[in-house]
């Protein structure tokens, strides 16, 4: 399963959730891959710092707008049980290239007015590689979620009018997300069953992985193989 993590917004939480839910798959014994596909290298550094705390976590690779290109992530890809591909902001051409190959394009979208109006460009997107892929999956997920802020209260409402699914599971404004990042490590390990953030990661993955294997066991579940789109 290919999942990207894509959205035309900086700052939004797609390399945290990227890093978040391949540590997930992980932690549960998938073989899993990271594709940094961002120029600033957020998930190549996580790994690095990851390999030097000697914890174990997904295979980090690189790669760019040619990921779609025949043997390039299709030939690693196919090693995996799951994929995440991490989007940069703005780069229209690596994000067409990740939605040739994935299954599943998640939007993060946080509690700003700024976040909500650069989702429809970013939608632009999934719509046009619709256009090639019309069984492409795409869905919404509320991070950085701020209960208490007006935007926060009424931010699902808001985000249900974008004419794709909104996940139910939000991932709130946490520090450990922060610390996370900061340490090459996930938010789900053992000895954090109960912490809130591990919580809603895996209530993340198990929500993403119903609904890719919902689709696949459904029978219209769209063949990868789109490389020469
Ligand atoms: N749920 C969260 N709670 C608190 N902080 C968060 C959360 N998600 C992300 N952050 C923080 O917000 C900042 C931006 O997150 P991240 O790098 O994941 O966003 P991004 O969309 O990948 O950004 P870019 O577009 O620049 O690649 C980081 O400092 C990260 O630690
Ligand atoms: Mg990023």
């Amino acid at each position: 399963m290919i999942v990207t993590l894509m959205g035309q917004k900086g700052g939004v939480g797609k390399s945290t959730t990227a890093i978040c839910l391949a540590m997930a798959a992980f932690e549960r014994g998938y073989s899993t891959l990271l594709v940094d596909a961002d120029p600033q290298g957020t998930l190549r550094t996580w790994g690095e710092v990851a390999a030097e705390q000697g914890r174990k976590a997904p295979t980090v690779v690189a790669m760019g707008a040619a990921m779609h290109r025949p043997g390039q992530l299709d030939s690693v890809a196919r090693n995996y049980a799951w994929t995440f591909i991490d989007c940069p902001p703005r780069h229209g051409e690596v994000q067409r290239s990740a939605l040739m190959m994935a299954d599943l394009a998640i939007l993060p979208c946080g509690p700003s007015a700024s976040d909500v109006w650069a989702l429809s460009s970013s939608l632009e997107l999934v719509q046009s590689a619709r256009q090639v892929r019309d069984s492409l999956e795409a869905c919404i997920v509320i991070s950085r979620k701020q209960p208490r802020t007006s935007l926060g209260k009424d931010l699902r409402a808001v985000l249900e009018k974008a004419g794709v699914p909104v996940l139910s599971s939000e991932l709130f404004y946490r520090v450990a997300y922060q610390e996370a990042l900061a340490a090459g490590a996930g938010v789900t390990g053992s000895g954090r069953r109960r912490d809130p953030a591990a919580q809603e990661v895996r209530a993340l993955f198990e929500e993403v992985e119903k609904l890719v294997y919902g689709k696949k066991e459904s029978g219209c579940f769209p063949a990868q193989a789109l490389a020469s789109a």
